[in-house]
């Protein structure tokens, strides 16, 4: 954190010719399990991870803006009185989405010079995009004093996405940079936003992530068809059953009496989101009783519904949970976040780690001729104020 927050400010001070006011910073997340459903009123298991985005930034007199991606060397400045539209930049529009509605509830706002630097990967399902959101949101909030409630702050995240960037996310990700807490995972009942902290101590055992390499360019475009899916296979199941209000009142014979109905793919999508919201509530229970060995294959059982029922995996993603798959050190494995590429999550033998990415790292060569990463994570705290 110190070198990341000591990069934020050296870039900070050579365009801007002065020491930041503060500095801020938000983590990525993983997900222990509970995919594509915090959009279908499930429940999901992420944490907070020591990568993070960190935010060197001073508030000024007037109503200039300017931001520096200091990762990427660009530089964007703007009016606040400027009427704020999406822009070609897509970094941008993660900032532009969030202070837009800062701007519409009409809160003091003034001008500010800010330059940002990541250590989470992009593109690799560690929801980079929203530890932005969430960092930003909350630098407004601290260094104007707002009043804006953690909740908010998330919620202000999400919809900076919805319109600016264009994808319809759930909640879990800002919710996760948020709320995140150290060694701990964090029940989210994604209809009520209620919450609850899990130990996330897995004994023996511990999570590695293998990033495939693949950006999720197409995770934008497909992301949105599942939620059309989902919303009208909900629709068909709510024909013969009206008491069924969400995926969380609807249960596999709901959708299997509805199958015909339904037809393939609808099928198959709804199949999913049903089974996927009783395994979460399967693996709390797994990890509460430190049966490690249940949730390894509640994961696995995970990954196999994303892959053939979602169909959010890709052959990349497919190929590192496969490989895993009969490795006795390996309890479970499965693609984590939105899909179409980025990273699996698996629980392994503690000290088998470093065999393990050796193996993989020659094996997924091999087959795709792409380089392996690999991250030993630890779960973190959300967002804060550094100085
Ligand atoms: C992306 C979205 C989240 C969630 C995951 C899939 O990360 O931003 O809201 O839907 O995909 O679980």
């Amino acid at each position: 954190m110190n070198n990341l927050a000591q990069a934020a400010a050296l870039v900070f001070e050579d365009r801007f010719l002065a020491i930041p006011h503060n500095i801020f910073f938000s983590p990525g997340r993983i997900n222990i399990i509970g995919e594509h459903i915090d959009y279908n009123d499930g429940f999901v298991l992420p944490a907070a991870i020591n990568k993070y985005v960190c935010m060197a930034i001073s508030q000024k007199t007037g109503t200039k803006c300017s931001i520096i991606a200091a990762d990427i060397d660009d530089r964007y400045e703007f009016d606040l009185q400027d009427t704020l539209v999406p822009v070609d930049k897509m970094w941008v529009n993660y900032f532009l989405g969030v202070l837009a509605q800062l701007k519409d509830k009409g809160l003091p706002l003034t001008g500010f010079n800010l330059a940002f630097t990541s250590s989470i990967s992009i593109g690799s399902g560690l929801s980079s995009s929203a530890a932005v959101e969430c960092c930003f949101a909350y630098a407004l909030n601290e260094i104007y004093d707002l009043g804006i409630d953690k909740k908010d702050l998330a919620l202000i995240g999400q919809k900076a996405e919805h319109t600016f960037v264009g994808v319809q996310c759930g909640i879990m990700d800002q919710f996760a940079s948020v709320f995140g807490k150290k060694g701990q995972v964090i029940k989210l009942d994604c209809n009520t936003l209620e919450y609850e902290y899990h130990n996330a101590d897995f004994k023996d055992y511990s999570l590695l992530l293998l990033d495939s390499n693949v950006k999720h360019t197409l995770l934008s475009s497909n992301y949105n068809v599942r939620r059309q899916e989902v919303e009208q296979a909900l629709a068909i199941v709510q024909e013969k059953y009206p008491e069924v209000r969400t995926y969380r009142d609807c249960n596999a014979e709901h959708v299997e009496a509805v199958r015909e109905k339904l037809g393939e793919t609808l099928y198959k999508r709804s199949h999913f989101v049903v089974q996927e919201i009783q395994r979460v509530i399967d693996a709390v229970e797994a990890l509460d009783g430190d049966n490690f060995k249940r949730l390894g294959e509640l994961m696995f059982a995970t990954h196999e519904g994303l892959s053939k029922e979602y169909e959010v995996s890709c052959d990349e993603t497919d190929f590192l949970v496969d490989a895993v798959r009969r490795d006795t050190k390996v309890l479970g494995a499965r693609m984590m976040g939105g899909g179409f590429g980025g990273c699996t999550i698996n629980l392994v033998e503690k000290g088998y780690e470093d065999e393990l990415i050796e193996k993989m790292t020659e094996a997924y060569k091999a087959q795709f001729g792409i380089e392996l990463k690999a991250y030993k994570v630890e779960i973190a705290n959300g967002t804060s104020k550094y100085k």
